[in-house]
C-alpha cells in the first residue's frame, strides 16, 4: 500500500517535470509560459512551482509515461490518464497552463490546469486519489510551513497564493476552492491558532469566509479576515497595489466577530427601526456566544460604538439572549 502510494507520486513528479519541461522546451509550450508571465510572475517564481504546460495533443503523456514502464492500472489510478476500453489511455489534461500540487511533505499529488484565456472550465483537477485528499491538503502548505511569518493566510486560488508568495507572504497556503474543511482547520492547528482569511471579496467568499471563521473556532484557531477591496482576491490586489499595500491590509485584519457583525450589518437597512432592532438581536445573539467576560464586554463597546447602539441596551440585550459557559 505504502509502495504503491510512493509510485504515485513518483509518477506525478515525472509528470511535473514533463509539463515543466515542455513548457520551456516546445514552441507549444511558449504559449504557458508567456501566459504565466503575462500575470506578473517572474523566472524565480516559476521554477519554485515548477510550473508547466500540458500539450495539445490527446496522449503525449500517456506514451511519455508508459515509456517509463507505468502500467495501465497505475496510469489510471494516478489520475492523470483516462483509459478507455475502446480507445487506450489518454491524457486528462490539454493545452493547459499546469500548477503542481505538493502534498506537506512537498511531494507532488496532483495538478491544476488553467485554461489560458477565458474558456471554461477555468480551472481542471486531479480529481481525489490515493495519494491526493482536496479534503485534507492545503496548496503550497510544503513551504508555508517553515515560514517565518506570523500565521498563515489561508485563501481559494492557486494564483492567489503564489502571487502572494512572490511577494514574500511565503505563509500563504490556498483551500484550492471554497471549500474548506474540518481536515484542513486541523492541519493548520498543528502550527498555530492564527490564520489570516484571504478569500475572495465576492458573495461566494464572504459565505466561504463566515464558513470557515465557524470552523476555525470550533477548533481553537482565531481568525482575522483581510479585506481585499477593491479587488477581488489576493493575487489582483497584490499585483495592482503590491506588496506594502497588502502588508498594510494584513495589519488591519478585522477579527473574526467584527467581521461577522458587519455581514449581519450589511442584511439590514440599519435607517428602519424595526430592520434595526432586528439586527440588535441577532448582533446579540452573536455576542451572547462569547465565553470571555471581558473579551465580551470589550466587542460589547467597539460595536455600540461601531454603529451607534446604546451600550447598557445591547448589553442587556445579549444578556438576554444568555451569556455562554
Ligand atoms: N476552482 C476550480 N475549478 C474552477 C474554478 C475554481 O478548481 N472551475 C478552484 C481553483 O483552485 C481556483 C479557486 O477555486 O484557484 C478559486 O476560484 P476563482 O476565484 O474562480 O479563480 P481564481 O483562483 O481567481 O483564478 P484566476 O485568478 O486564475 O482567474
Ligand atoms: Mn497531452
Ligand atoms: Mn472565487
Ligand atoms: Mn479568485
Ligand atoms: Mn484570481
Amino acid at each position: 500500500r505504502e509502495k504503491y502510494k510512493i509510485l504515485l507520486r513518483d509518477m506525478n513528479k515525472t509528470a511535473a517535470a514533463y509539463f515543466h519541461y515542455i513548457m520551456r522546451h516546445t514552441e507549444h509550450g511558449k504559449k504557458a509560459y508567456e501566459y504565466f508571465k503575462g500575470r506578473g510572475l517572474s523566472d524565480e517564481t516559476i521554477n519554485q512551482f515548477g510550473l508547466g504546460y500540458a500539450d495539445i495533443y490527446r496522449d503525449d503523456l500517456y506514451r511519455y509515461l508508459k515509456g517509463k514502464g507505468y502500467t495501465d492500472a497505475e496510469l489510471k489510478d494516478s489520475g492523470l490518464v483516462l483509459i478507455d476500453e475502446k480507445n487506450g489511455g489518454s491524457d486528462k489534461f490539454w493545452n493547459r497552463a499546469m500548477i503542481p500540487i505538493l502534498d506537506i511533505n512537498g511531494k507532488v499529488i496532483g495538478f491544476g490546469g488553467r485554461v489560458m484565456g477565458d474558456g471554461k472550465p477555468k480551472y481542471i483537477n486531479t480529481s481525489d486519489t490515493v495519494v491526493f485528499d482536496k479534503s485534507r491538503n492545503l496548496f503550497a502548505m510544503n513551504i508555508a510551513r517553515r515560514s517565518r511569518r506570523k500565521g498563515f493566510i489561508c485563501c481559494e486560488g492557486y494564483m492567489d497564493v503564489i502571487s502572494m508568495h512572490q511577494a514574500g507572504f511565503d505563509n500563504a497556503v490556498a483551500s484550492l476552492g471554497t471549500a474548506f474543511t474540518f481536515g484542513h482547520a486541523n492541519i493548520l492547528k498543528r502550527y498555530t491558532n492564527e490564520v489570516y482569511l484571504a478569500y475572495d471579496s465576492d458573495g461566494a467568499g464572504v459565505t466561504a469566509t463566515l464558513k470557515v471563521i465557524s470552523i476555525m473556532r470550533e477548533v481553537g484557531i482565531s481568525a482575522r479576515v483581510i479585506n481585499m477591496r477593491p479587488h477581488k482576491d489576493p493575487d489582483e490586489f497584490i499585483q495592482t497595489l503590491g506588496s506594502e499595500a497588502f502588508e498594510e491590509r494584513i495589519k488591519n485584519a478585522e477579527s473574526a466577530i467584527m467581521f461577522e457583525v458587519r455581514m449581519l450589518s450589511e442584511q439590514y437597512n440599519l435607517n428602519d427601526p424595526e430592520e434595526r432592532t432586528s439586527f440588535h438581536n441577532e448582533t446579540a445573539k452573536r455576542l451572547a456566544q462569547i465565553e470571555e467576560v471581558l473579551e465580551r464586554n470589550n466587542y460589547i463597546e467597539a460595536v455600540s460604538n461601531l454603529y451607534h447602539i446604546d451600550k447598557s441596551g445591547l448589553t442587556d440585550l445579549v444578556h438576554k439572549y444568555g451569556i455562554a459557559g
